[in-house]
């Protein structure tokens, strides 16, 4: 997590960080800082709390041609001005910004740095004093950034400034991310383009293990062994005015008013020359050649992976198993002949995953991810890819992502089957299927009003809710129970309806909300059955049912959709109610306190 920036050029850089850190604050909001150097004259702010609060504080003549910014989400040490970044060292020469996990920070401390008073309690003090050191020891700061960066084992994106350098911004990366942005007479380092596409839309890469020396108007990448990197420029595939919030109060709801829209450009995306959906074939063989496919994900990602396993054993007939990344690494089941690992991942940026990732890659296995970012680690460390086409998601909360990725992993599905001749693949017409989810979905975003009222009934002063459903429904219900704890702090659990009875029910007392979601024939009566034994222990029941199955007293009917792909419309109520508990509960909808959007630490 971390979000960092470093600017060198001919402008004032104190505006050009603050506004790329507000485009990163979705990495991390516990605490910001930037530093300034004019000439040799270095201003460093720093402040606990958001980039809004750092903004009031950095002064309005502070300036500098060269800078670096840092908004953090706390590993170690808590959110405090002293842990926040940038941080100094001992003589206040070197100065550094960093995202990443510094996993032997405490031995490097103890080995080299003995002497040295530390002023903070992070890892990443460590890397700037030992670059002080081993330039006091005699070696240039480009050789004592390299030799620094050979002793640090972990993830790390470091943006440094030597005060004695003013024309030099150095940086380096490994498994965090960071790019270059590239403009004329200015470049600029961040942790995602989001941050720099207000000044440039040309970008670099960097790969692992590489440092970066950027003056006004030249780049120079290295790896760390000296050896010289050559790499062209990419155009950028967002603009500017996808990251706007626009008129909308928050990223969330804008995102979550996106999705039919989505849905629309998934279809289009992966409609081939004859109009049918399609699949990449490198994409389909891997699948074609695996006799079971692993879904690794975390959070509102392995919902979505447990609605594509439905769908993958129903129409491609390959078994499916869903785990979450961070057991999966440390306790790998027995396997089957030729799996293939399937991450899905909003942000490709997910170390949990990523960990998975390298494993089963040294394990030599296949791999395939589904991520909303291209040139995202997990798209480029993976064997294939596919891509969401969600747009950029901002809001901590996942929403366009994971409906989106119930529809890509829908359209792999069908295509699989298809191309191994099962035959309840060749009986959807999924283009036209996702079509009248898109048009449902477009009921469900103009329902505000209705879940708006219902979020204040049930949900504006308990402490506790349930999700109840079955199948499909109950993979949905674990995702409603996420988005609600999540931003409006209500603890919640989806639950099997049925299984509610072999313990759960106990928590049940007068008033407990109660949300069940019923948009599967087979399960209907069930289903009712258990909203019955909690409304007779006191509960307070609200159903969302699928048109057909509605009853007398049921709060919301969700239009029909093919039953594989109701989570695609019964999630956006659920999502809603979320949003809006969190509004009457005066929460910070968008940046939930202790979250951030990209987790890329273990
Ligand atoms: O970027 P990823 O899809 O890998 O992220 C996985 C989870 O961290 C993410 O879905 C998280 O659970 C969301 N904040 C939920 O809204």
């Amino acid at each position: 997590m971390c979000g960092i920036v470093g600017y060198i050029g001919t402008e004032n850089a104190k505006e050009i960080l603050l506004n790329g850190l507000e485009k990163l604050e979705y990495r991390g909001y516990d605490s910001a800082g930037i530093a300034l150097l004019n000439k040799e004259e270095l201003t460093v702010v720093k402040e606990k709390g958001r980039i809004a609060d750092l903004r009031k504080k950095v002064a309005t003549d502070a300036s500098g041609e060269l800078g670096i910014g840092h908004t953090r989400w706390a590993t170690h040490g808590k959110p405090s001005e002293e842990n926040a970044h940038p941080h100094q060292s001992l003589s206040g020469r070197f100065v550094i910004v960093h995202n990443g996990v510094i996993e032997n920070y405490s031995l490097l401390k103890d080995e080299y740095l003995e002497n040295v008073p530390l002023k903070s309690d992070t890892d990443t003090e460590v890397i700037v004093q030992l670059i002080e050191k081993l330039s006091n020891e005699g070696l240039e700061t480009k050789e004592a950034i390299r030799k620094t960066l050979k002793l640090l084992h972990g993830s790390y994106a470091i943006c440094v400034i030597d005060q004695k350098e003013p024309n030099l911004l150095y940086a380096a990366k490994n498994k965090s991310p960071l790019l270059i942005g590239k403009g004329s007479s200015f470049n600029i380092i961040a942790s995602d383009a989001m941050a720099a596409l207000k000044e440039t839309d040309q970008f670099i890469e960097i790969a692992d293990e590489e440092m970066v020396i950027l003056s006004r108007d030249s780049i120079q990448i290295e790896t760390l062994d000296g050896e010289m990197i050559e790499r062209e420029p990419f155009t950028a595939a967002i603009d500017a005015s996808d990251i706007e919030k626009g008129t909308y109060p928050h990223y969330m709801l804008k995102e979550v008013d996106e999705q039919p829209a989505v849905m629309r450009r998934i279809i289009q995306s992966y409609q081939n020359e004859a109009g049918d959906l399609a699949v990449d074939h490198a994409v389909l063989d891997e699948v074609l050649n695996s006799d079971r496919i692993y879904i690794i994900a975390c959070g509102t990602s392995s919902h979505a992976g447990y609605v594509g396993k439905a769908m993958i054993e129903r129409f491609a007939k390959i078994p499916v198993e869903v785990h979450i990344s961070s057991e999966f690494g440390y306790n790998i089941p027995l396997l089957s002949e030729k799996p293939l690992f399937m991450f899905i991942t909003q942000s490709g940026e997910t170390a949990d995953s990523r960990q998975v990732l390298v494993k089963v890659k040294e394990m030599g296995y296949r791999t395939l991810t589904l991520t909303n970012v291209p040139g995202s680690t997990l798209d480029r460390e993976a064997d294939q890819s596919m891509y969401l086409h969600a747009g950029p998601e901002i809001a901590v909360a996942s929403t366009k992502a994971y409906t989106a990725q119930v529809a890509v992993l829908s359209i792999l599905a069908v295509a699989a089957g298809r191309a191994k001749g099962v035959e309840q693949a060749f009986e959807i017409d999924l283009s036209a299927e996702l079509g009248i989810a898109a048009t449902a979905m477009e009921a469900m975003v103009s329902s505000k009003e209705l879940i708006e009222h219902i979020a204040g009934e049930f949900l504006a002063t308990s402490r506790n809710a349930f999700f109840l459903g079955r199948s499909v429904d109950y993979f949905v219900a674990m995702e409603a129970a996420l988005k609600l704890k999540e931003i409006s702090y209500i603890q919640a659990e989806g639950f099997a309806s049925g299984e509610l009875k072999h313990g759960t029910i106990a928590l049940i007392e007068d008033e407990t909300p109660v949300f069940a979601i019923v948009t599967q024939e087979n399960i209907n009566w069930n289903i009712r059955g258990n909203v019955n034994e909690v409304l007779a222990r006191g509960a307070n029941a609200c159903v969302f049912a699928m048109e057909g199955l509605e009853q007398p007293g049921d709060r919301l009917v969700i239009p029909h959709v093919h039953e594989l792909l109701t989570p695609l419309v019964s999630v956006i109520p659920c999502q809603l109610l979320a949003y809006y508990a969190a509004l009457h509960r005066d929460c910070d909808v968008d940046k939930p306190r202790n979250l951030a959007k990209s987790v890329t630490v273990e």
